[in-house]
């Protein structure tokens, strides 16, 4: 049990959190739909600082469409000077909170002109171009963990049937946007979504035995694709334009209660 799991429990009450889900860019107003404790990442120990615009840095346990939710509005990101693992305390919290299923959420660039802005996307598998991990540093076996089927199969199907096309996600660690060159180079490799988020999440949680999916909403075509430069205030724009969509999906997804 980790100190903050101990004051979320005591707040918000014991009752196992079913699905969790992180918030990327934009993307923070789900939270305010939850009908329940909020508590700021300030008051929690081990909860990062968010320090980016559109990140809100709180966390709300509560009840969403029926099912006992904890939604973490804000994130910190490996460019942000914490490491690879400024996520670990959050992610053990859900762990101790006896979280069954992680929803990551992001806001990323497309490779694909059949991927536009506003189009939320499965992620499918990943590429970890920022080469760096969560786990490096931790000193037992635990650490070799298995990557196949990393975003879960069943939750991965469960998103397909909402509608939503599936793309791989390469993760860049910013906080540059990339250029066309890396672009060009990502898509070869088979990247479908670019971002600086998520990667490391995906890891802590499997290393931690947590099921996990992921939805990136489409901000922009990557670099060098558009006649124009990419921008932070695009991508909240542009999340904040797509954010009710996004919050059908999730409900979409609550309801249907297969996790
Ligand atoms: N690149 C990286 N991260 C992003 C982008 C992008 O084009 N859009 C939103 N987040």
């Amino acid at each position: 049990m980790t100190a903050a799991a101990e004051i979320l429990r005591a707040r918000a009450g014991a009752e196992p959190v079913e699905v969790a889900l992180i918030l990327g860019s934009g993307l923070g107003g789900l939270a305010d739909a939850v009908d329940g404790v909020a508590v700021p990442y300030a008051e929690l120990p081990g909860f990062p600082r968010a320090t980016v615009s559109g990140h809100a840095g709180r966390m709300v346990i509560g009840r969403l469409e029926g099912r006992r939710v904890a939604v973490l509005a804000g994130r910190a990101h490996y460019y942000e000077g914490g490491g690879a693992a400024v996520m670990r305390p959050c992610l053990e919290t859900l762990r101790a909170l006896g979280t069954g299923t992680l929803i990551l959420t992001n806001a990323a660039g497309s490779t694909r002109e059949d991927l536009p802005p506003g189009s939320l996307v499965a992620i499918a598998d990943h590429i970890n171009l920022a080469g760096a991990n969560p786990l490096i540093g931790i000193e037992d076996d635990s650490r070799f963990v298995d990557m196949v089927d990393a975003y879960d199969p069943a939750l991965r199907a469960r998103l397909r049937s909402l509608g939503l096309p599936e793309g791989v996600y390469a993760w860049f660690s910013g906080p540059s946007f990339e250029t066309p060159a890396e672009i060009r180079m990502a898509r070869l490799l088979g990247a479908d979504l670019v971002g600086m988020s998520t990667v490391p999440e995906c890891i802590l949680a499997r290393w931690l035995g947590i099921p996990v999916a992921a939805v990136s909403l489409v901000t922009n075509l990557a670099a060098g694709m558009s006649g124009t430069g990419l921008s932070h205030a695009e991508t909240k724009r542009e999340a904040a334009a797509a954010a009710a969509r996004f919050e059908a999906v999730i409900r979409d997804f609550l309801r249907d209660r297969g996790a």
